[in-house]
């Protein structure tokens, strides 16, 4: 992501997510030296991003979505592909995810991610528990 594609990444965002980034939020990551937050295209338009963040060795996951349309064509799969190439140097991968988002909680397993606790109700509409999932 740069500044001249934070609008492609926030309206995917709004596209996708409840608690959907702003096009000011994307912006702001840019100015956060932690920051990695990838765009994916296919044929020139944008179908999804994600956003990671690396402080210690530790690579966090903040956010990940893909268009309707561009799903389960494997763009997911790419982008983490990417952003483990990306930060090789990353002891641990972490991340949240709802309870009930099956498809995510898949795709995570599927890249080798498994669950190591429960954040009650952490969630707000609807409340609902957070799976935390790590990789080493
Ligand atoms: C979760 C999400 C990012 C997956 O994106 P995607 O580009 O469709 O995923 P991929 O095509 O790379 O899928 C890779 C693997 O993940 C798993 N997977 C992905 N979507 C799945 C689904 N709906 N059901 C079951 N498994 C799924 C499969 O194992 C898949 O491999 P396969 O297609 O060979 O079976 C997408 O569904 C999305 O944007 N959801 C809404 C936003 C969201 O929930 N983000 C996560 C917040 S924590």
């Amino acid at each position: 992501m740069t500044e001249e594609n934070v609008a492609e990444a926030a309206r995917i965002s709004a596209a996708c997510l409840k608690e959907a980034w702003s096009e000011d939020t994307c912006r702001a990551q840019l100015k956060n030296p932690h920051d990695h937050t990838l765009i994916a295209y296919i044929d020139g338009a944008a179908a999804g991003f994600l956003s990671c963040w690396c402080i210690a060795g530790e690579a966090e996951i903040n956010n990940i979505c893909v268009l309707p349309d561009y799903r389960r064509k494997g763009i997911a799969r790419a982008m983490f592909e990417r952003i483990f190439a990306e930060i090789p140097d990353a002891e641990c991968w972490v991340l949240e995810v709802r309870e009930s988002n099956s498809a995510a909680i898949a795709l995570y397993e599927n890249l080798g991610f498994a669950a190591v606790g429960v954040r009650k109700d952490f969630y707000d509409d609807p409340q609902e528990n957070a799976v935390i999932m790590t990789k080493e």
